[in-house]
């Protein structure tokens, strides 16, 4: 099986189970390990057990994170909270440490914020990493490159030998495709949402947004041309939109590949690069 296809394979056991408040039966004695993703759109909650199969998920939609930083510290909390509590109930037992991740690049007091939700939020701090490192745990990326295209930013990471050896984080997002489309129909921005996400009006949508991924599409374009790579990957919620990789391919002039679920590598690979943690209490 192909690193994508086993990639794929978790991403639809977590997509099967995410936000229906039930658990995967587990069997005791194998840990766990817990991801907590605080993103500019959503914040994700992901168990695994010890060998990274899904045991829980849940996702609450936010406005508490703007370009990669905690604009709302208490509504971050509760909402960690509020995920940490569902996945309790599902599993039978309390998580004691969990992972977060950081946009590259992200330092000082930002880098601390996000370890310091998760421990208000009542678990202990276990690992920050990168975010495009925790997409390339998912994706078992040694050598190539990650483009997470989220609600504000797109993020580039370039591997080598497991390692970012350069990345970048410009504010282009999902969110600005979503403004265009406001525009286009004159709409306000929250039913322009909607019509993106709805997959009957995938084409017309996407249609609208090229621009946008063009100037995404360029952005890496850029990075690739300090550093060239392959493979590289397309990640994160904005990708979802059905042309989006093969207009990226276009314009790179290169094989580009997207998992199924894109929104979930990130946090999937939160959890997956954490210590596992044996006691179930
Ligand atoms: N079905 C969908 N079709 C198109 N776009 C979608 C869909 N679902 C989510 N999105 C878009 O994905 C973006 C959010 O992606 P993602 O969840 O990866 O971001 P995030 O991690 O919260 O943000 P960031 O990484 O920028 O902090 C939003 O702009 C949202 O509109
Ligand atoms: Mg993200």
């Amino acid at each position: 099986m192909s690193v994508l296809e086993k990639a794929n394979e978790t991403l639809a056991e977590f997509k099967k189970i995410v936000n229906t408040g039930l658990a995967q039966s587990f069997e005791a004695g194998c840990g766990y390990k817990v991801g907590v993703d605080l993103g500019t759109s959503s914040i994700v909650l992901v168990v695994l057990d010890g060998e990274n199969r899904v045991l829980f998920g849940a996702f609450e939609y936010a406005d508490v994170i703007r370009d990669g930083l905690v604009v709302n510290y208490q509504q971050s909390v509760e909402i960690v909270s509020r995920l940490k509590k569902q996945a309790e109930d599902a599993l039978g037992f309390t998580l004691k440490k969990a992972s977060g991740a950081i946009p590259p690049g992200t330092i000082g007091n930002n880098k601390r914020i996000v370890g310091n939700v998760i421990e208000s939020s009542g678990m202990e701090l276990d690992k920050i990493v990168d975010e495009p490192t925790a997409a390339a745990c998912l994706l078992q990326l040694e050598h190539g490159a990650v483009i997470d295209v989220g609600g504000g930013t797109t993020g580039i990471s370039i591997f080598e030998n497991g390692e970012v050896i350069l990345s970048a984080d410009e504010a282009t997002g999902g969110t600005h495709m979503t403004l265009v489309i406001a525009g286009f129909h004159k709409i306000p921005i929250p039913e322009a949402e909607v019509r993106k996400r709805n997959p009957q009006l995938d084409a017309e949508c996407f249609s609208i947004c090229r621009p946008v991924v063009q100037r995404m599409a360029e952005i890496t374009r850029k990075i690739l041309e300090k550093q060239p790579s392959e493979p590289l990957f397309v990640v994160g919620g904005a990708s979802i939109l059905s042309e989006f990789e093969q207009e990226f391919s276009k314009y790179l002039n290169q094989a580009v590949y997207k998992p199924d679920y894109p929104q979930f590598v990130t946090p999937i690979g939160i959890a997956m690069s954490s210590e596992i943690i044996d006691e179930v209490s």
